[in-house]
């Protein structure tokens, strides 16, 4: 995770009652285990959103970095100079834009939370410029008003959280607003659905994917009755294990996500396939799951007998992929 973060959060968080946080990391727990849209505000006080900052901002900073790199490795040249981020909270995923690339700018985190918001302003004094200059915007999503333009907007773990419609409300307010809209939800089944109904919203918008997709045909994994996702692992800080009561120094965050933007040159560069999962490796072989720009999914077995794409294979990770043509083997195809 960012160390920036890590020190902002112990600064921030040290003078915390250690004994509410972990009651109320425990009722967290239990809302976001239920997987149903929570009834009232989930962060509605200043002891929940602290909570939520010390479990779980690490896992969704370290999630949207994974997502965003992704995305910058297929366009590396996105304007990222200004982000919206939709309900945003503490401000986890603009963190996470902060680190990943140069030249932000303007950061406006919009939230329905109150306490999140003012922790998450708390936090980000001890950020990079872009964060310590935040506007921080108080308002209900549901309130459908239209949104300023961003070159980036990150709706990070909140489309879950939404009932009925408001989820394809924010999507299709996200892509109004933003030249390119970053959607990132547990991976889990749930997660999923959620992230390929913003697929489709996205794609609708006229929007193109980059990320993780290598196609813009219908997703193979649903069609087969699985799900999309990859393994982000992040080491847990003493205060994070004090408060879930773990024994791991690590864990891995699961998480599901889709990248568009409305600029089709940066989608020219979409790779030729995507490893989707750990890759399994033997004596001389290298088993891949790998989404084909063609718009298929499939296993692949890579042996030493082909050296260069044997190496390559080996060197993969989860989510990567090679760049048409002269990546191409890279995934194995
Ligand atoms: C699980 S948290 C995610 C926070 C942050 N995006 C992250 O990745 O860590 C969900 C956020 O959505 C916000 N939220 C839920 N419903 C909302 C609504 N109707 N309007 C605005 N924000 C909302 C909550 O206040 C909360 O901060």
């Amino acid at each position: 995770m960012s160390t920036a973060l890590n020190r902002a959060l112990e600064a921030v968080l040290e003078a915390a009652d250690t004994e509410a946080l972990r009651r109320s990391t425990a009722r967290l727990i239990e809302v976001y285990r239920s997987g149903a849209p929570p009834e009232r505000q989930v962060l509605r006080d200043p002891v929940s959103a602290a909570a939520y900052a010390a479990y779980r901002m690490p896992a969704t900073h370290a999630a949207v970095a994974r997502v965003l790199r992704h995305a910058l490795d297929v366009a590396p040249d996105l304007p990222t100079a200004s982000l919206l981020d939709l309900g945003g909270g503490t401000g986890a995923a603009a963190w996470a834009v902060a680190d990943a690339v140069d030249d932000l700018e303007h950061v406006e985190v919009v939230d329905g939370s109150a306490d999140a918001l003012a922790l998450g302003r708390r936090l980000g004094q001890h950020g990079p410029p872009p964060l310590a200059g935040a506007r921080w915007t108080h308002r209900d999503l549901a309130a459908g008003a239209s949104l300023p333009a961003a070159d980036l907007v990150t709706v990070s773990y909140v489309l879950g959280e939404l009932p009925g419609e408001l989820p394809a409300r924010v999507v299709d307010a996200a892509a109004a607003a933003g030249r390119t809209v970053v959607v990132v939800e547990p991976g889990t089944p749930r997660g999923f659905g959620a992230v390929l109904a913003a697929r489709e919203r996205l794609l609708a918008a006229g929007l193109h994917l980059l990320a993780p997709c290598p196609h813009e045909a219908a997703c193979p994994l649903a069609a087969a009755g699985d799900w999309c996702h990859l393994a982000v692992r992040l080491d847990r800080t003493a205060l994070h294990r004090r408060l879930k009561g773990a024994a791991l120094g690590h864990e891995d965050e699961k998480v599901s996500y889709v990248v568009a933007t409305r600029d089709p040159a940066h989608a020219r560069a979409l790779p030729a396939g995507r490893v989707l999962r750990l890759p399994v490796k033997r004596k001389g072989l290298v088993q891949l799951e790998v989404c084909h720009a063609d718009g298929t999914a499939g296993r692949e077995l890579v042996t030493r007998r082909d050296p260069p794409r044997y190496r390559a294979a080996r060197h993969v990770a989860q989510g990567g992929g090679g760049r048409r043509r002269e990546r191409t083997r890279q995934t194995g195809r």
